[in-house]
């Protein structure tokens, strides 16, 4: 018997899908939506080929209401909803706001509404850091705790802090309506996921961050830099007030990031806490300078780097204070920088064109003899 059913929006991207794995090694059933907007199928595969359990999957928009209804009725099992599903692109939601309102804020009232409809009553969402925007305008908020007031830069960042008042104001709703009518209402609960740099990929090698077009985050930029496809990375600003001038962020591993929403959904589902907002984060910062070290070392050689302006938007540091976390969920991060480096490395070296392709022979059998021996 599965420990319970999670439907995972978004469940073929990055996150999702090293989550979904996570989930079905500690016994979940596992149902995927997807729209495939920005992610592969393949990915499904990958993680059968990981643990030899295939979670469903449903190619259906999170805007679609009618669509996730039918997912839900069709698998009646789903208790819980761990929500990724979203455009993620910070540069981009500057120039087409109303898109990303209409799909990450849209979606989630579809999400919401259809979890209500088919008594679906606990949210793992994906939030993000950039809902902080820039802590440092207030005192001692560096490394950020959750107290720390929300103030995103970015329409992007306004999209994650809106859908975490619209799930906050949903649940507390439930919860009430429930309360006055005298009937059970502590299975409505919801933890909002503030992650801070999410980064690497599963030590196998065989799955990672495939993102469809041109990469803008630092990480698969570099590995982009570490096969030659590029020649050089540009490093936004010099002029920082750190230890070298690069911006400081908080990288953390999504092995241990996926980890982390295991924790949050089993700590929902045992313990009622209604909602709470929790940073997963390492609670170390690293310049963008440490970072091009740290691949550098991991890819075997010195990556080239050009010190351009600033990137508008960005902030100085966005470090994490981990201790809630830590606290209600007894989760904290294991896996260092260099591991995250040197799986990423792993995953761009053998797979340059993503799921495009199939990964080298040994990279599968070595999977396959560990999946024998377990
Ligand atoms: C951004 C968002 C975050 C979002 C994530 C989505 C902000 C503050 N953060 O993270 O909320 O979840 O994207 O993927 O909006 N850098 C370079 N050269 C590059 C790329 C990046 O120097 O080519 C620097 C940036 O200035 C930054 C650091 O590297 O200091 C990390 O950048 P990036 O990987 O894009 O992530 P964030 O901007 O921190």
């Amino acid at each position: 018997m599965a420990v319970g059913t999670v439907l995972v929006t978004g469940g073929t991207g990055y996150i999702g899908s090293h989550t979904s794995l996570a989930l079905l090694e500690n016994g979940y059933d596992v149902v995927i939506v997807d729209s495939l907007y920005n992610s592969s199928v393949v990915a499904i595969d990958r993680i059968e080929l990981l643990c030899g359990k295939r979670p469903a999957f449903h190619q259906v928009d999170i805007t679609d209401e009618a669509g996730l209804d039918a997912v839900f009725k069709e698998h009646p099992a789903i208790d819980s909803v761990i929500h990724f599903a979203a455009l993620k692109a910070v540069g981009e939601s500057g120039e087409i706001p109303l898109e990303y309102y209409r799909v990450n804020v849209g979606g989630t009232i579809a999400l919401l509404s259809s979890m209500t409809k088919h008594n679906v009553t606990n949210i793992v969402f994906s939030s993000s850091a950039t809902v902080y925007g820039d802590a440092t305008r207030f005192p001692n908020m560096i490394p950020i705790p959750e107290h720390c007031p929300i103030g995103p830069t970015n329409s992007y960042g306004r999209t994650k802090s809106t859908n975490e008042l619209i799930i906050t104001d949903h649940v507390e709703a439930q919860r009430n309506n429930l309360r006055k009518a005298g009937k059970p209402f502590e299975q409505w609960n919801g933890a909002l996921l503030r992650y801070f740099n999410p980064c690497g990929a599963h030590p196998s090698g065989i799955m990672g961050e495939d993102p469809h077009g041109v990469p803008y985050n630092l990480l698969p930029l570099l590995g982009k830099v570490a096969t030659g496809e590029r020649e050089k990375i540009l490093v936004f600003g010099d002029d920082y007030d750190s230890k070298d001038g690069t911006a400081i962020r908080d990288y953390i591993h999504v092995m241990d990031l996926a980890r982390g929403h295991l924790a949050a959904l089993n700590h929902l589902r045992s313990t009622h806490p209604g909602v709470q907002a929790i940073n997963l984060g390492s609670g170390r910062g690293s310049t963008v300078f440490d970072i091009i070290n740290a691949f550098s070392k991991a890819a075997g050689r010195e990556l080239a780097y050009e010190v351009v302006p600033r990137r508008q938007g960005d902030v100085l540091d966005l470090t994490a204070n981990p201790a809630l976390a830590n606290e209600v969920l007894g989760w904290k991060t294991e896996l260092t920088l260099e591991q995250a480096c040197e799986d990423l490395w792993r995953w761009v070296q053998n797979n340059p064109k993503g799921y495009r392709q199939e990964p080298p022979a040994e990279l599968l059998d070595a999977v396959k003899a560990k999946a024998k021996a377990a």
